[in-house]
């Protein structure tokens, strides 16, 4: 028995007081999908990719990948004797944008380094509101200097514009694709167009919850929107349609070099294994062609989107997989997720400070596996409940 002098300072534990009275208080779940037949509607697995491979259906390519491939990179991707596995997904992610691919660890990894690195010179940020923590955090980690835009307000974006490009040498533009908590999209068109009309701004398009979902190979918005070739820099991550873990950011062979020398995120940290790269390759392959899983995704989603607008009287404003059901209060949330728990559903309740006070919600992730049938159920359960 080890004799335990570990000191707590007494502020962490009004802080665990205070998220526990107000509700705010998480928790690592317990017990594992393999073993508890619930219908998942928390996970971001689009496209039902790990659900298959937690069935097995894919366990002749998990021994291939397994056998072939490193557990470990033993090292940062710049000091890693096993490339094997990187090299490969980054020219299938460079052939299929047309541009340079860079791998980084996560999608947390690839916003905080990517973008603290991009603050040399004179550099302004502006980012929509509701971009994603890693983002902001980046936005920390560099010291950047950096305003913010209403969300998905192009006029609130060009006021801002219209102020501070002419004082300086690079306005770099941050917007999600589809937005993680509220599930709407963002104008690219219309960023794009606003780009062309500044010449000092930069894109830069977060597609964490579009890759594998939208575009007609799952390459994301921009796909779907043709403006592939007019965003600067593309990030998107494996850890979510793709069943795996890790990103990838896409752009010009200047900017990829710089990030190889200055991304401190992607210098110094262990790379992901290389088994996980190929198995990433060999998820975004089958992707390409999974048009029917998207359009049946895109169908469910509309559907649910419009059946729970017609339980609580408001639109869900989701135009995409992730449809919030706003209740403005942690308790709240808290207490619908417990009852739809019970009736064998899993979705999360999200609270502060993942949401801005009075944005708590209940966050339902959809996938292409699920079909209305088994969505009904719960439809009639939040009717019974909120109707
Ligand atoms: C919009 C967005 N960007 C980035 C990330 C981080 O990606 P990862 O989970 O791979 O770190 C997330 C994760 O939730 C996200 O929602």
């Amino acid at each position: 028995m080890i004799k335990s002098e570990i000191k707590v300072p007494s502020h962490i534990t009004h802080v665990l007081e205070e998220k526990s009275r107000t509700g705010n208080l998480r928790h690592i779940p317990s017990g594992d999908i393999a073993t508890m037949p619930r219908i998942d509607l928390v996970s971001n697995d689009y496209l039902s990719l790990a659900e298959r491979a937690d069935r097995g259906e894919f366990d002749a390519l998990r021994e291939r990948v397994a056998r072939e491939y490193a557990f470990s990179s033993s090292a940062s991707r710049l000091l890693s004797r096993r490339q094997r596995g990187y090299m490969e997904l980054e020219r299938l992610l460079g052939s299929l944008y047309d541009r340079p691919a860079l791998l980084f660890n996560s999608g947390y990894h690839a916003n905080v380094g990517i973008v603290s690195a991009l603050n040399a010179g004179n550099t302004l940020f502006v980012v929509d509101r509701l971009v994603h923590a890693s983002v902001y955090d980046g936005l920390r980690v560099g010291g950047c200097l950096f305003e913010r835009f209403r969300h998905n307000d192009m006029a609130s974006l060009r006021k801002i514009l219209e102020k501070h490009a002419g004082t300086h040498d690079t306005v770099v533009v941050i917007a999600e694709s589809v937005y993680s908590m509220d599930g709407d999209l963002a104008p690219l068109r219309e960023l794009v167009a606003l780009r062309e009309e500044f010449g000092n701004m930069l894109l830069y398009v977060d597609e964490a919850h579009a890759v594998g979902v939208r575009g007609s190979r799952g390459l994301g918005l921009a796909e779907e929107t043709g403006t592939i070739g007019k965003i600067d820099i593309i990030t998107g991550t494996f850890g979510k349609a793709l069943a795996s873990s890790g990103a990838f950011t896409v752009c010009d062979s200047r900017l990829h070099d710089f990030f190889v020398n200055c991304s401190r995120s992607f210098i110094f940290s262990t790379a992901i294994p290389p088994v996980c790269a190929e198995w990433t390759r060999e998820m975004l392959l089958l992707s390409l062609e999974m048009e029917r899983e998207r359009r049946h995704l895109a169908e469910l989603s509309q559907w649910f989107a419009e059946s729970l607008a017609l339980i609580t009287g408001n639109d869900t404003g989701s135009r995409s997989q992730i449809i919030p059901l706003v209740t403005g209060d942690a308790q709240k949330a808290v207490a619908l997720s417990e009852c739809i728990h019970k009736a064998g559903f899993d979705a999360l309740a999200i609270r502060r400070p993942t949401v801005p006070p009075h944005g708590e919600r209940i966050r339902f992730s959809l996938s292409a596996g699920l079909t209305r049938s088994q969505l009904e159920p719960l439809l009639t359960i939040l009717k019974d409940t909120l109707g």
